[in-house]
C-alpha cells in the first residue's frame, strides 16, 4: 500500500493571513500544497472568497522587503479607490491577487497549471521538463478518461493526472462519486503514475478515492473547517489497495 499524499487547497484558508495559513498547514504534516490558478477555464467566481477576507488584507505575504515600499502605495491606492468607480476596485483586486500568485508559485504544487504558450503539449510538456518542473494534466468532470492517454501513454509523459471529483471554480462542493471509476481504470492501467483527486475530500470520500487507487488527495474546506486539521491528517492516512 502507499500512504496518500495530502495537500491542503489554499482556495479554502483565509486569503488575510496566507502565509501563516500555509506554514500551520505544513506544520501539520502536509506534503504539498495545493494552489488554484485560475487561468480562464473556470469562473471568477471562486475568487470570491478572497473578496471575505479582503478588507482585512494583511499584505503579509507581500513581505519580501523589496515589496514593502510597493505595498503602502497599494493600500492608499485601495482605500481611495473605495470612492470610486467599483471596477477600479475589481481590477485592482485582481493585480494583488496575481501577484500573490506570482510569488507563491515557486513553492507550490504546479501540476494544475497551465504554463504559458507552447505549440502543441509535448512542446509544453518539454518545456515544464526543462524548468525542472513535474507536468501533469486536470480532467474536469465532463472529461473522458481516454482523452489523458496519449499524455501518459507518450515518449514524453505527464507526471501525473489530477481527476477533478467536482467542477472547479470553488471549495466546498459535493464529492462526485461516479469519477472514482476514472481514478480506477487509471490506476489499473498505470500502476506507476501519481493520480491525484480533488473537490469534496473529507473524511468520508477520502477511503472511496485512495482505495480506487488516488495517491494524492487535494481537500479544501474539510481540513480549513476543521477544528483540528491535523486529525483530518490522520483520517487520511489509510492504505490505497493499489
Ligand atoms: C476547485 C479547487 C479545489 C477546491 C477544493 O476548483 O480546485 O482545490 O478548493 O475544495 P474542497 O476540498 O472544499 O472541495
Amino acid at each position: 500500500g502507499v500512504t496518500p499524499k495530502i495537500a491542503p487547497s489554499m482556495l479554502s484558508s483565509d486569503f488575510a493571513n496566507l502565509a501563516s495559513e500555509a506554514k500551520r498547514m505544513l506544520d501539520f504534516g502536509a506534503d504539498w500544497l495545493h494552489m488554484d490558478i485560475m487561468d480562464g477555464y473556470v469562473s471568477l467566481l471562486s475568487w470570491t472568497s478572497l473578496l471575505k477576507d479582503f478588507a482585512s488584507l494583511s499584505f503579509y505575504f507581500f513581505s519580501t522587503s523589496c515589496f514593502s515600499h510597493f505595498h503602502s502605495r497599494c493600500f492608499r491606492f485601495y482605500f481611495s479607490c473605495l470612492s470610486i468607480q467599483r471596477w477600479v476596485l475589481i481590477v485592482f483586486f485582481v493585480f494583488v491577487l496575481l501577484t500573490a500568485i506570482l510569488l507563491w508559485r515557486h513553492a507550490t504544487n504546479l501540476q494544475d497549471t497551465v504554463l504559458p504558450f507552447a505549440e502543441n503539449w509535448q512542446e509544453l510538456i518539454q518545456k515544464i521538463k526543462s524548468k525542472a518542473m513535474r507536468p501533469g494534466v486536470a480532467l474536469k468532470p465532463g472529461t473522458p478518461i481516454e482523452e489523458v492517454y496519449p499524455l501518459v501513454y507518450s515518449e514524453n509523459p505527464v507526471e501525473m493526472v489530477l481527476v477533478m471529483t467536482v467542477e472547479p471554480g470553488f471549495g466546498g462542493q459535493k464529492f462526485m462519486p461516479e469519477m472514482v471509476d476514472k481514478v480506477r481504470v487509471l490506476r489499473k492501467k498505470y500502476p506507476a503514475l501519481d493520480i491525484e483527486v480533488d473537490g469534496g475530500l473529507g473524511p468520508s470520500t477520502i477511503e472511496m478515492a485512495a482505495s480506487a487507487g488516488a495517491n494524492c488527495i487535494v481537500a479544501g474546506s474539510s481540513i480549513f473547517g476543521a477544528a483540528e486539521p491535523e486529525s483530518t491528517k490522520s483520517s487520511e492516512r489509510i492504505n490505497p489497495s493499489l
